[in-house]
């Protein structure tokens, strides 16, 4: 079965219209530190990146008079769980691997406790931590990692070289393995 790549899945409609919100910077840098993170960890890169890639497309838009509203956004925040939704949708519809859907879906779910009755501590898998770790690297205090600017060329270029990284990875995984 012929890979969906980083770019196939940044360039759907779907990615389009959900991605804006919580930032292409954003989702495309922590992209990059969960491939890297994912190799000293031994997850599969492309689970990692993929998962890294759309774990913020839940976002609403919890603006106020132009203004993001952090009061209403953190009573009201279900972005892991509308994103996990929406992830796997955008996933099966490009043609991905069942497993891969739900293993994503269930890393964007898991990024964050923050809307949990519960914390989820040491329960994530290695995938789940990565993806958490990742994300929570390029934070920045008063979230103002959501608001830096990339467009969309330069998105694409950096998912590309992704992609062939991604790829050797896997073709050198298959060549030691056969
Ligand atoms: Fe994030």
């Amino acid at each position: 079965m012929k890979r969906v790549t980083l770019v196939d899945v940044f360039k759907h409609r779907i990615t389009q219209k959900y991605l804006q919100r919580s930032g292409i910077h954003h989702a495309v840098t922590v992209a990059g530190y969960a491939f890297e993170m994912a190799k000293e960890h031994g997850v599969d890169p492309d689970l990692a990146s993929k998962s890294a890639l759309l774990h913020d497309m839940g976002h609403y838009e919890w603006y106020c008079d132009g203004k993001w509203d952090y009061e209403e956004y953190r009573k009201h925040d279900i972005h892991a769980i509308k994103g996990a939704e929406r992830a796997h949708k955008l996933l099966i519809r490009l043609g991905e691997d069942r497993l891969v859907a739900k293993e994503v879906a269930l890393a964007v779910l898991l990024h964050t406790d923050s809307y949990l009755p519960f914390g989820l501590e040491d329960k994530r898998t290695p995938l789940q931590h990565v993806v958490t770790r990742a994300d929570e690297k390029d934070e920045q205090p008063g979230g103002l990692h959501h608001y830096k600017k990339m467009d969309k060329t330069e998105a694409v270029q950096i998912l590309h070289e992704l992609d062939k990284k991604i790829e050797a990875f896997l073709n050198q995984e298959d060549e030691l393995s056969g």
